[in-house]
């Protein structure tokens, strides 16, 4: 079926990700900083579906080394997903330029620096899918995660467009934006268990979206209908809630 490259593949969605793709006849590239602490994943995978998974380094800030990592591949991928995140410290951003940078860097612009690359390659062989995890948190700037959101909503503005350019090159892009996931990034937060899914599921929304080629997905669904209540919630109203 070719190669599938997972950029933040140590993610809990992108393991889960990891074990649905390889299960449907995808090889893998999971790449990750520290990616040796992928091996024993890498392994289980190829044990339990006879598909070939290799493990590559990558940290999405060094920008430099993006363009030798992606030629590096022994094998161009069919598709790449890209689960890379940093929640960061709101509270901390507030007072902490070098967090606000870690944050936005993280989030967008090293997404951007790694996916400008392999969007030029699926341009010029005419197919491809690129997969992107957003957030709900890019829809609307709240003041508990604004910094997050506004680099979620940089990133989603950034597929938009990327889908729009690569249309006509037969490359299809999909933003997902998860609502609460319980994954690391939210260890230790006090989630709504009727608005917070599990890992495995987000995977699953995301394969069957990516298939579909749907453009964007919520998940869990709900987050849809949320969101769009919350996006046309008056700004004068909205600035005095806390939400
Ligand atoms: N959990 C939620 O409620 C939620 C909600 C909405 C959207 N999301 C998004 O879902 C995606 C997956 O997150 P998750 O919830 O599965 O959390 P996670 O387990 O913390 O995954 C985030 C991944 O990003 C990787 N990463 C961070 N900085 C990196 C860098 N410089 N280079 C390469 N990789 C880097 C991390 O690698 P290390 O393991 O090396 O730190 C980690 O594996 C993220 O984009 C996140 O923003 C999550």
């Amino acid at each position: 079926m070719g190669y599938v490259l997972i950029i933040g593949a140590k993610s809990d969605i992108a393991i889960a990700l990891a074990r649905i793709y390889a299960e449907n006849n995808y090889s893998l590239y999971l790449a990750a900083r520290q990616v040796d602490e992928l091996e024993a994943i890498a392994k289980d995978i190829t044990i339990r579906t006879q598909q070939s998974v290799k493990c590559v380094e990558l940290d999405v800030l060094d920008y430099p080394l993006h363009q030798a990592f992606y030629e590096a591949l022994p094998e161009k991928p069919i598709g790449v997903i890209s689960a890379v995140g940093y929640l960061g410290a709101q509270d901390m951003a507030q007072d902490d330029f070098v967090e606000v940078q870690k944050i936005i860097n993280t989030n967008y612009t090293g997404v951007v620096s790694i996916l400008n690359i392999i969007a030029n390659d699926f341009e010029q062989r005419k197919s491809g899918f690129i997969v992107a995890i957003s957030s709900v948190a890019g829809d609307r700037g709240r003041k508990s995660n604004y910094i997050y959101g506004s680099a979620k909503a940089a990133l989603s503005t950034y597929l938009s467009g990327l889908r729009n350019r690569l249309y006509s090159a037969n490359v299809h892009v999909l933003t997902v934006k998860p609502g609460f996931v319980n994954t690391k990034m939210t260890e230790g937060l006090i989630l709504p268990a009727k608005l917070t899914a599990q890992p495995k599921s987000v995977a699953n929304d995301i394969f069957i979206a990516q298939q579909k080629k749907q453009n964007i997905l919520y998940t869990l669904w709900l987050w849809k209908w949320i969101m769009l209540i919350i996006r046309h919630i008056p700004e004068w109203k909205f600035k005095a809630m806390s939400l």
